[in-house]
């Protein structure tokens, strides 16, 4: 034991979880649930059937995917699930704060606020292209921080942090907060990610998810990857059946021998038209900069973001505008599409800069 469960809400580590009806073969009179299916029900196990509740097939799936051993998994309805689920289990109501580095993923925060913990901000260095400031991320943690988020690659900012000052945060806070890593834009990045930090820092968690290299956005399946204790607490939150069959069986694709060959297929062509739009958009006057980035989208600030999104979304094409935030002026947040998405967006634009 590492001690890092006493972090966690008095009242959690003392819950004793809800025990599911029995998941095992036979004549199921345990549950409650209807003896006959659908008619056009051809699902495996059958929608009249609960799904399984801590899906085992499933966990083992995303263990190899993510090389941990499967006691360090928690399956999750995505990434936000993981978040919300790690801030009930760490943070008291008006006692307990969380770390955030905007600009940044904004559901941390978000939960944060339906659970009744402080925010701590500690923005990123914008004169720096977003680096983080690590040591003003330890200050702040010092003030009631059980969790501390950091997004890498960064969304909306496409930078990633350094494993080493992953590394050094893990170390700085040990004993008074949980470093949670949120890897949903991993795969596009030529970073490895911190899950190796796991075995030697026990308060480091890592976020992952199928919804954005895997392509399951709609199945909502994600992992929570952290020492055992925290998985078995985040577990014990989570609804007895929490993660639908339809999307276990979705996910299951994962063991699928062609899977990962065509997932790495498609990362790769990601990184390709990232590079390709990334030049076309830097040589448009209507761009003032274009960011580097590790994800599946790309940070550019416009001359009139308001103009440009108008002039895309006459053209069908809809672009994420975060213009509004602080050191975020004049910014637009744009999805690498398919080579033929993204073809139109260069037209649109050129059409825009033309007009
Ligand atoms: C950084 C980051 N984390 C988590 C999520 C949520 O992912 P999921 O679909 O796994 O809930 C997103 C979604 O856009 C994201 O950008």
């Amino acid at each position: 034991m590492s001690g890092v469960a006493e972090l966690a809400r008095p009242e959690i580590r003392a819950l004793r979880p809800y025990q599911p009806a029995a998941a095992a073969d036979g004549v199921r009179l345990n549950a409650n649930e209807a003896p006959w299916r659908q008619q056009w029900d051809d699902t495996p196990r059958g929608l009249n059937r609960y799904p399984e509740p801590s899906p085992q097939k499933l966990a083992a799936a995303l263990a190899r995917l993510y090389e941990v051993d499967a006691s360090h998994v928690a399956v999750t309805r995505g990434s936000d699930d993981a978040i919300d689920l790690l801030l009930r289990v760490f943070c008291r109501a008006g006692v307990d704060r969380i770390v955030v580095c905007p600009p940044t993923f904004g559901m941390y925060r978000v939960a944060a606020q339906v659970q009744g913990a402080g925010v701590i901000s500690v923005p990123l260095l914008a004169e720096r292209d977003f680096a983080l400031d690590s040591a003003a991320v330890v200050a702040a943690a010092g003030d009631g921080a059980k969790l501390i988020f950091l997004c890498s690659p960064n969304n909306p900012t496409g930078n990633s942090i350094p494993q080493r000052t992953v590394a050094e945060l893990c170390t700085a806070v040990s004993g008074t907060a949980l470093v949670v890593v949120d890897e949903a834009y991993i795969e596009f990045s030529e970073q490895a990610s911190a899950t190796r930090l796991l075995s030697v820092y026990p308060n480091l968690a890592v976020l992952r998810t199928l919804s954005k290299a895997h392509a399951l956005a709609g199945a909502r399946v994600g992992a929570l990857l952290a020492a055992a204790e925290v998985v078995d607490l985040v577990r014990g939150v989570m609804p007895p059946y929490a993660l639908p069959s339809l999307s276990i069986d979705a996910a299951l694709g994962l063991a699928d021998a062609d899977y990962q060959a065509c997932i790495e297929n498609r990362i790769r062509q990601t990184r390709r038209e990232r590079a390709r739009l990334s030049v076309a958009l830097a040589e448009m006057p209507a761009v003032v900069r274009v960011w580097p980035s590790d994800g599946n989208y790309l940070l550019v600030r416009f001359v009139d973001p308001a103009g440009v999104l108008r002039h895309a979304r006459s053209r069908g094409i809809l672009l994420r505008d975060f213009s509004a935030q602080a050191e975020l002026a004049n910014c637009v947040r744009i999805s690498i599409g398919d080579p033929g998405q993204n073809d139109a967006l260069v037209a649109a634009l050129e059409e825009y800069g033309n007009g």
